[in-house]
């Protein structure tokens, strides 16, 4: 099992709904956000119950999150950046689409 300590990452960070995650180069922001503790990245439309990175290959879209500005973004499939803002999705999210 690998162990990594805060302090062994480098000093690259992007935010997560205005909290520092720092990463590592290569890592994907869903990879940094777990590391970090952060399990909850988004909220399910109807019951609003927390939902995050499961598959970590793109398939099963639990890790949506808002990559600066840009909605329904897969946490698992995009590299981490310095100075990236990754926002949560909240149960309404801002798709522009009505649920019937
Ligand atoms: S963790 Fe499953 S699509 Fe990203």
């Amino acid at each position: 099992m690998i162990t990594l300590e805060r302090s062994d990452l480098a000093r690259n960070e992007f935010s997560f709904d205005g909290q520092a995650v720092p990463f590592e180069q290569g890592m994907t922001l869903a990879s940094a956000l777990i590391l970090n503790g952060i399990k909850s990245v988004r909220k399910t439309r109807r019951e609003g119950k927390d939902r995050g990175p499961f598959c970590m290959m793109g398939s099963c879209y639990d890790c949506l999150v808002t990559v600066n500005g840009e909605p329904g973004v897969q946490a698992c499939q995009v590299e981490a950046q310095q100075g990236l803002v990754v926002e949560s999705t909240p149960a309404e999210p801002r798709l522009g689409f009505k649920e019937l």
